[in-house]
């Protein structure tokens, strides 16, 4: 069984001090960088967007996850390539031509995501699935961090787990929203391969203890 990830959401980082919690997370056992690119139109919040997106890359040493709750992704899917980003994930509600765009991604040379909404059926990724290198399971409506977990995501991840080894799909199912102490084991003991958490590290009283003690959680 391949090692589980666990990846900081900067969007709870203290932006005024965004190059110490970056080298928090890269001295941490945390795995990758969550970054959250927010448009308001999407999603009814603004997050950050390009110019922080580099500016995060350059000190950022683990791999850059890239969630994108925007409309029409596919405008800047070269954009966030050249900003360095590794894993490129778009909802699939914000996609008309879903197939078209994960292409797109993988030859910018990325690997691709999509991300679904609580109240999007993983069915509906029955003809995609081994196009995917990542499913975003958002276990909270997204928009914003601090929200509590979605109870439902447990059923979602079995059934994603299912679907991925019915076609052999060689995708990882990630976790994004309210993630925790209570519930990070429950999710990778279910077929979690990625949790994301904001608020949870970033707001505890010793972060770099915190992704510690989530890693030796999940291991
Ligand atoms: C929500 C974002 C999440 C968010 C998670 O729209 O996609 O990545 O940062 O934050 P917490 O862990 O605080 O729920
Ligand atoms: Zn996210």
């Amino acid at each position: 069984m391949s090692e589980k990830i666990v990846a900081p959401s900067l969007l709870a980082a203290d932006f005024a001090n965004l190059q110490r919690d970056i080298e928090m997370v890269n001295q941490s056992e945390a795995d990758w960088f969550h970054l959250d690119v927010m448009d308001g139109v999407f999603v009814p919040n603004i997050s950050f967007g390009m110019p922080v997106v580099k500016a995060i890359s350059k000190h950022a040493k683990k791999t850059l996850d890239v969630h994108l709750m925007i409309v029409d992704p596919d405008r800047y899917i070269k954009t966030f390539a050249d900003l360095g980003a590794h894993n490129l994930t778009v909802h699939y509600e914000a996609c008309n031509h879903l197939h078209r765009t994960l292409q797109s991604i993988k030859s910018e040379g990325m690997k691709a995501g999509v991300a679904l909404n609580p109240h999007t059926s993983v069915q509906l990724l029955n003809d995609t699935i081994q196009d995917i290198d990542l499913v975003c399971l958002m276990s909270v409506n997204p928009g914003f961090g601090g929200q509590s977990f979605i109870e439902n995501t447990y059923q979602k991840v079995a059934e994603l787990k299912d679907l991925i080894a019915q076609k052999n799909a060689p995708t990882l199912i990630e976790i994004d929203g309210g993630v925790n102490a209570d519930n990070a084991k429950k999710l990778t003991d279910a077929g979690a391969d990625v949790l994301v958490a904001g608020s949870f590290v970033f707001k505890s009283n010793d972060p770099t203890a915190t992704i510690k003690g989530l890693k030796e959680r999940i291991a």
